[in-house]
């Protein structure tokens, strides 16, 4: 079977709890694409051009845990507007939508530029301060020095960098079902995301 569940929206809103959570329950892969950013943008931070990382992106680069930082969250950000990069990384996720089993991605485009033609197409958001406040949480509890303030700037900045670009901008794609988890529990969120994507496999 080939089905692919893209999942979009902005930082700290859910979609990675989300994606795990969907990918584990009906037995999918998972990408999380914004890890491919991540790795990009902090091959940057050691000085190599953009460009160049993108094209020559290993396995070992992709270590979650030291690419969780605000710094390469930034760094990913800003890498992120470059189409060359966004072209170099579009193969991949395509190959990886698209090969057998059911899939997962997650990111900011995948809806909209990556898989358009996804069997479930959902957009995951919520209100700014409730995400600064998830990441913040999330960060120190993991002994990041971050302040509230700090982390709701951060927050600000990737959104307005991510929904204004040019290339692939963030934003809901046509007949996205979104999922606003404001002031949802992550339960509640994962069986809204789960319920969808049930829906689409009996519709098979
Ligand atoms: O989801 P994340 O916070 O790990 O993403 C880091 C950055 O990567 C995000 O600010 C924008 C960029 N990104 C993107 O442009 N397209 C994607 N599909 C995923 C991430």
């Amino acid at each position: 079977m080939i089905f692919t569940v893209a999942i979009d929206g902005p930082a700290a809103a859910g979609k990675g709890t989300i994606s795990k959570a969907v990918a584990a329950r009906f037995g999918f892969r998972h990408l999380d694409t914004g890890l491919l950013y991540r790795a990009v943008g902090a091959r940057t931070l050691s000085g190599e051009d953009p460009v160049e990382a993108a094209l020559s992106l290993r396995p070992e680069d992709m270590d979650a845990d030291t690419l969780r930082t605000t710094e390469v969250a930034q760094a990913a950000s800003r890498v992120a507007v470059l189409s060359e990069v966004r072209a170099a990384l579009t193969e991949f996720q395509r190959h990886f939508a698209r090969a057998e089993g059911g899939a997962v991605l997650d990111g900011r485009d995948i809806c909209t530029v990556i898989c358009p033609d996804a069997e479930v197409k959902l957009y995951v958001t919520a209100s700014a301060e409730v995400r600064a406040d998830r990441r913040y949480r999330e960060l120190s509890d993991k002994g990041h020095d971050v302040t509230p303030g700090g982390v709701l700037e951060d927050v600000l900045a990737r959104d307005a960098r991510d929904i204004n670009r040019v290339e692939a901008p963030l934003k809901p794609a046509p007949g996205a079902t979104i999922i606003d988890t404001s002031e949802m529990d992550i339960n509640a969120a994962v069986d809204a995301a789960a319920a969808r994507v049930q829906a689409a496999l009996d519709a098979l």
